[in-house]
């Protein structure tokens, strides 16, 4: 065999988002019959209203527009690239997973495609993945997905979880850099709090043990954010925009308190309009901020997903 060549390095060159038409406010989830109200869902997690899919709008042709959108913003087309991972824990079916036919639905047919399940981390395990099969000479352009119908998956009866989630689904083009443009991962997960949140086997509807979730994501993540920035070789004065999981603004804010993020870093907060997406929620959130020019191209941003498993994953990226 030949040797390996040398690392090359790898960047994201565009990034695209698909949001839903239809919405659900806080009021409309009340409205139902659900004992809660704008008011508290508003206070506890900083969500005003969520996207909801039609039920012709799939994990799969979301995560199809969003790839053809990702395209696009980067000049590009489905034939140029040679890889397509799929981030997602809401297919409705098991078995095939959702990203041949994403690759297909963009004009990528034939090319290498698989998904990844690491629920609300998956986004940026999916990232580091393509990274770094593009850094090794395994792929030259891969599209990252992020996909998720999680309206499938909710009791609206149960006010602990129903009022939390949303669909959606972004993605970015990755390809290879003359310079470094994505920073090694740091990840880890704690199976042993597997129960936390989840479909429990038998069971059809994510349940969850909210207040455990939100003491670990409290507690723990702020040195994965720390090590994701040791491993870039990068200092957190030195991020323009730090992009958590959109789970909860008060999981955010405490995030962001316990990081000390200088006040220029700009912190992302999708959550109010679009809840929490699961593997989408910190793509549709970085792509957000690229779109809405709140950050500039060229600048740093902390990407850090984490969720059932338990999983987690961050990294430092350059902005396309
Ligand atoms: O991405 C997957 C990872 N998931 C997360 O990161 C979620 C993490 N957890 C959370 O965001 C929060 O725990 C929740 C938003 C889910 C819940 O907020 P909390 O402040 O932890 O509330 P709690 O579960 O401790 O409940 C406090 C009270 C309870 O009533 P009592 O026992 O004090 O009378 C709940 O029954 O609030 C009640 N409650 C609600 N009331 C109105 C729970 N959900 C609701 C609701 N509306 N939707």
């Amino acid at each position: 065999m030949r040797a390996a060549t040398s690392l090359r390095h790898s960047r994201i060159v565009g990034l695209g988002e698909h949001r839903p038409a239809g919405t659900l406010t806080n009021d409309d989830i009340s409205a139902r019959g659900l004992d809660t109200s704008d008011e508290w869902i508003r206070t506890r997690t900083g969500i005003v209203s969520r996207h909801v899919a039609a039920s012709d709008e799939t994990v799969v042709s979301m995560g199809i527009d969003a790839a053809a959108k990702a395209l696009a913003a980067a000049g590009l087309t489905g034939a140029d690239v040679d890889l397509v991972i799929l981030a997602t824990c809401t297919m409705r079916n098991p078995i095939p997973g959702g990203a041949a036919r994403i690759a297909t639905g963009m004009g990528a047919a034939g090319v290498g495609a698989f998904d990844v399940n690491a629920a609300c981390g998956g986004f940026c395990y999916a990232l580091s993945i393509a990274s770094d099969a593009i850094r090794a000479g395994s792929a030259t352009r891969a599209v990252v997905v992020g996909s998720e119908k999680l309206t499938d998956w909710l009791d609206w009866t149960d006010r602990g979880t129903c009022i939390l989630f949303g669909d959606g689904a972004a993605a970015a083009v990755v390809e290879v850099s003359d310079e470094p443009g994505i920073g090694p991962v740091a990840w880890g997960s704690d199976g042993d709090a597997y129960a936390s949140v989840g479909v429990p086997e038998g069971d059809w509807a994510i349940r969850m043990d909210g207040p455990a979730v939100f003491r670990w994501a409290t507690t723990q993540l702020a040195p994965v954010a720390h090590r994701a920035c040791e491993l870039a070789g990068v200092e957190l004065a030195d991020i323009r925009a730090f992009v958590p999981h959109q789970a909860n603004n008060r999981i955010v804010d405490a995030l962001a308190r316990a990081l000390k993020l200088p006040d220029h870093v700009v912190v992302a907060r999708d959550i109010a309009t679009t809840g929490n997406t699961s593997a989408a929620s910190v793509p549709l959130a970085f792509a957000s901020l690229v779109n809405t020019g709140e950050v500039s191209s060229g600048d740093l941003a902390l990407l850090l997903a984490f969720g059932a498993g338990l999983t987690y994953a961050g990294q430092v990226v350059r902005i396309p």
